[in-house]
């Protein structure tokens, strides 16, 4: 027998070497490489479901039709794209404790409902202790099955056998091969896990979800290389003192990235959240100043999100730029704008912006809502409280148009805001505008006459 190669393998981006280093070369982190057994590549052995090598035209193909299926959690839907598709792989990553064991139950026990056959297999926790959990969350009566195992070659002979509709594997990092003399959690074994266990679903009609933990980088454990493999990654995440949770699509083969799920963490187990611009906006001193609301679109749903800003003398010589949920780039660019263009001086202050809720904002069209929050904090003087802030502003101090005002606006109403300033530009598109006064503005300098 020949003797087993090794490689060392970093852990942290999956980089591999012949030799043992310090410093990774590809990510640049210290003290990260583990020696692995090298796998051999099984020669000749077309993989199940591959059309033996035979190149095919694209009409040969029969179409695959996707069948998804109603989890019969709103939000759980939206952020897959529209429900469970059957033949899926699909990656749920998140910190320790945030409630991805718990949100999988509850899919679990959910389709359990619906008849599908289900198989919990959980490396983590012991059946007594998952039984706990369902006692919690009120799902005794289910009949998913729970199994407490981490062989990977149980785990297949077992799918094998009950052949599940639904396969859920908590987590990733406990699953091992064996045949494989890595120890579990490390790249190799992570990687040969995901592989083995993508072949069982892509031959079946099972939808799989495995749960993976993430590092404190926020990349999922191990190498990025099992979110290329998979179909879907998911990152629940949210500050884990507080009850809220978000569900997001990072990678989404059959649905858009752009959609979140929002879910309270209550004693029985996650609620979904089905309004969430309430949950952002309420609470609070609204006639305080350093506080502006604006309406953001996350996917294809507008949601309202509180921004503060907190801007006070610096005791340093360089001030602080304290940022949570939106770019701290930008914020440096429009407290840049606000002293060139409104002569208001911030370079000997110390500036904390935050969103409400740990939602991150991506969007530019929160621009022009930041940027008042941080005037009228340095002002001391606040906007009126039903006032909806919306628009993108420019270098030159120019205001403008974002996308989706028409979605925003409404949404605004909806929750009984009674002004809305608004990028000009946008004002021509806004059709029915009944029950909120909209002020259209062109440049920065304008809003300030909006403070009271
Ligand atoms: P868990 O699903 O075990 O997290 P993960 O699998 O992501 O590590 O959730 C653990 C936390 O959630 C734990 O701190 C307790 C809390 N929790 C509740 O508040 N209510 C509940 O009904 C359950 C089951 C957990
Ligand atoms: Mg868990």
């Amino acid at each position: 027998m020949t003797k087993n190669k090794t490689k060392f393998v970093c852990q942290e981006c999956g980089y591999e070497s012949a030799k043992w280093m310090g410093k990774c070369m590809s990510c640049q982190q210290w003290n990260t490489f583990v020696e692995e057994t090298e796998i051999k590549e099984k020669k000749n052995q077309p993989t199940k479901g591959v059309t033996g090598g035979k190149p095919l035209t694209l009409s040969e193909i029969s179409s695959f039709k996707e069948k998804r299926y109603d989890t019969g959690i709103e939000e759980f839907n939206r952020v897959l794209g529209g429900g469970i598709i059957n033949g899926s792989l699909v990656l749920v990553g998140g910190d320790p404790g945030i409630g991805k064991s718990t949100l999988l139950m509850q899919v679990a026990a959910l389709a359990a409902l619906q008849n599908k056959s289900v198989l919990y297999v959980s490396g983590e926790e012991s059946p007594s202790q998952l039984k706990i959990r369902a006692e919690r969350l009120s799902l005794l009566d289910s009949n998913f099955r729970i199994m407490a195992e981490t062989n990977m070659l149980v785990i297949k002979k077992w799918v094998d056998e009950i052949k599940p509709d639904l396969l859920i594997i908590d987590s990733i990092q406990t699953v091992y091969d064996p045949d494989i003399s890595s120890t579990p959690g490390s790249v190799s074994q992570v990687k040969e896990a995901t592989s083995q266990i993508m072949n069982i679903t892509k031959v079946s009609d099972m939808a799989t979800f495995i749960i993976g933990h993430v590092t404190k980088q926020g990349a999922i454990a191990g190498p990025r290389i099992l979110e290329h493999m998979v179909d879907t990654v998911l990152y629940f995440e949210g500050d884990n003192s507080g009850s809220y949770r978000i569900l997001r699509a990072v990678k989404n083969r059959f649905g858009s990235t752009n959609e979140i799920g929002v879910f309270e963490m209550r004693d029985y187990g996650l609620k979904e959240v089905t309004n969430p611009s309430e949950l952002f906006i309420e609470g609070g001193d609204k006639d305080a100043y350093g506080t502006v609301i604006t309406a953001s679109i996350e996917g294809t749903r507008p949601l309202l999100v509180e921004i503060q800003a907190l801007i006070g003398h610096s005791s340093f010589g360089q001030p602080r730029r304290v940022t949570t949920g939106v770019d701290s780039n930008r914020i440096s660019m429009l407290m840049a704008v606000i002293e060139k263009k409104m002569g208001m001086q911030l370079q000997n202050y110390d500036a904390y912006v935050n969103v409400i809720g740990g939602l991150q904002l991506k969007e530019t069209a929160v621009d022009l809502a930041v940027l008042c929050a941080i005037m009228s904090s340095y002002k001391e003087s606040a906007f009126n409280s039903k006032t909806l802030i919306i628009g993108e502003v420019g270098l030159t101090g120019e205001i403008r148009g974002v996308s989706h005002i028409e979605k925003r606006i409404n949404e605004g109403k909806k929750l009984g805001f009674k002004v809305a300033i608004v990028p000009k530009i946008n004002l021509e598109v806004l059709s029915n505008t009944k029950g909120i006064k909209l002020i259209g503005v062109s440049n920065v300098s304008e809003v300030i006459k909006y403070l009271s």
